[in-house]
């Protein structure tokens, strides 16, 4: 199928990233499907779809008759798998981060879908391939990868699974530019793609950070925000969702390495059902909306470029790997999380020498072997 034949797109899961898809597809002028498992789901992925949408209206980004047509013709919520799918050309799978879960799902819209529809997954970290397997149509399975807030974020990562074809791959990533999104290639199924891959190592610093009490939450963030992100990493945990977050390191611990274990803050947020903003508290106190993170709390006790470090030599592991170019993944950090400058351009200028020793002295002072220096840190060919 070549991307003109998408007319109808259909979004499996309602939630965060389930509306946002939606969205995004409906203002370049797609009809959409929008299921979730109960009909109060549907309305709650809905009522965010319409007030994001009504600032885009106010903002002049989106006409008002466009508005008018997205709510009396183009989307279409429901609950009924079956009518869901039925005639539509490609399906994006948006629901928890649970393999098992997917994986049924994907049997489902197997079934249901028309043989020429192309299934993507929006999943963060499980590899196509495994999703693909319970479909009879895994050269027509692959990863389209949205960031958080989907109106906002540019960045679609498009990920081949073993078996998606070349065809696949094109189709999809064609569609990514008509919803005005900037899409990468990953031509190799690792867990976590590029993005997230890049920053779980991070994750695991940050986790080891607070596990062993040497800075709070709100130092971290404040010191990152000063660093230039726009948002701290653990308020852009509760963000992002907690629950999301957990099952994305215990498939990193499964699949990649055992450091990635989920670590104690987050086994206990899981344990009492604070998942971030979703449920009114994580880290933080939403109940009363965003944090205020105060910039006068900034840590002395962590060193950003540490946590670069470990995020530049996971890069090159995905070079390594073949999964992604140096280039495209400085364009992926840049579009999905707004960073300024990518690991790759900021290895740069860093001595091999200095980057081995550092990552070294962080492997030995936290007893993470993922945190070790790849070939390429040590013999300085990432420059
Ligand atoms: N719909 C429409 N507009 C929205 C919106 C939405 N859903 N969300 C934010 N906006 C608009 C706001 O209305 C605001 O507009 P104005 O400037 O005109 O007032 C603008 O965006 C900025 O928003 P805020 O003022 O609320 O706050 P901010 O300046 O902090 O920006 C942010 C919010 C865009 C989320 C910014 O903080 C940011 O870029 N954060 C980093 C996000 C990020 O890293 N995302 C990736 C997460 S990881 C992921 O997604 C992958 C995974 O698999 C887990
Ligand atoms: P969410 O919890 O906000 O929403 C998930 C939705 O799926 C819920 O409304 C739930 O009722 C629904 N659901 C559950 N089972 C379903 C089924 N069988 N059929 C239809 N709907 C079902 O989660 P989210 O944050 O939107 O995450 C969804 C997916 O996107 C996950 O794979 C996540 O890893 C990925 N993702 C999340 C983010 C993020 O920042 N939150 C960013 C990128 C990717």
């Amino acid at each position: 199928m070549k991307t003109n034949d998408i007319k109808t797109v259909t979004i499996i899961g309602a939630g965060a990233m389930g509306h946002g898809i939606a969205e995004v597809a409906l203002i370049a002028g797609y009809k959409v499907f929008l299921r979730d498992i109960k009909q109060e789901f549907v309305d709650r992925g809905v009522s965010m779809l319409d007030k994001s949408l009504k600032k885009l209206v106010e903002k002049g980004k989106v006409t008002s008759d466009h508005y008018d047509k997205i709510q009396n013709e183009l989307l279409k919520p429901c609950v009924d798998m079956k009518e869901a799918v039925q005639e539509t050309d490609l399906v994006i799978e948006a629901i928890p981060e649970i393999p098992e879960l997917k994986k049924q799902t994907f049997k489902e819209l197997d079934q249901y879908a028309p043989s020429h529809t192309i299934l993507a997954t929006n999943t963060s970290s499980i590899k196509i391939t495994d999703i693909a397997s319970v479909t009879n149509r895994p050269q027509q399975v692959l990863g389209l990868h949205f960031f958080n807030p989907v109106v906002i974020m540019k960045l679609v990562e498009v990920i081949r699974g073993e078996k998606t074809s070349d065809e696949t791959m094109d189709t999809a990533f064609n569609f990514c530019l008509k919803i005005s999104k900037i899409p990468v290639r990953v031509e190799k199924d690792v867990p976590g793609f590029v993005v997230n891959r890049i920053n779980a190592p991070a994750h695991v610093l940050r986790g080891c950070i607070l596990d062993e009490g040497i800075a709070l939450p709100e130092e971290v963030d404040a010191l990152i925000r000063k660093e230039g992100m726009p948002m701290g990493p653990y308020e852009l945990l509760d963000y992002v969702g907690i629950d999301t977050h957990y099952h994305i390191l215990s498939y990193y611990a499964e699949t990649i390495h055992p450091d990635f274990k989920p670590y104690q803050a987050i086994e206990k947020m899981m344990k009492d059902g604070n998942l971030g903003q979703k449920t009114g508290k994580g880290f933080y106190d939403w109940s009363k909306g965003k944090p205020k993170i105060d910039p006068a709390k900034a840590t002395d006790k962590v060193d950003p470029m540490d946590i670069t470090a470990v995020q530049i030599n996971e890069a090159t592991k995905l070079i390594e790997m073949g999964a992604c170019t140096a280039e495209d993944i400085d364009k992926a950090m840049l579009y999905g999380t707004g960073a300024k400058v990518g690991p790759m351009t900021i290895a740069k200028d860093h001595d091999p020498k200095e980057l081995t020793s550092r990552l070294e002295r962080l492997s030995k002072a936290f007893n993470k072997e993922i945190f070790k220096p790849t070939q390429m840190i040590r013999e300085g060919t990432y420059k």
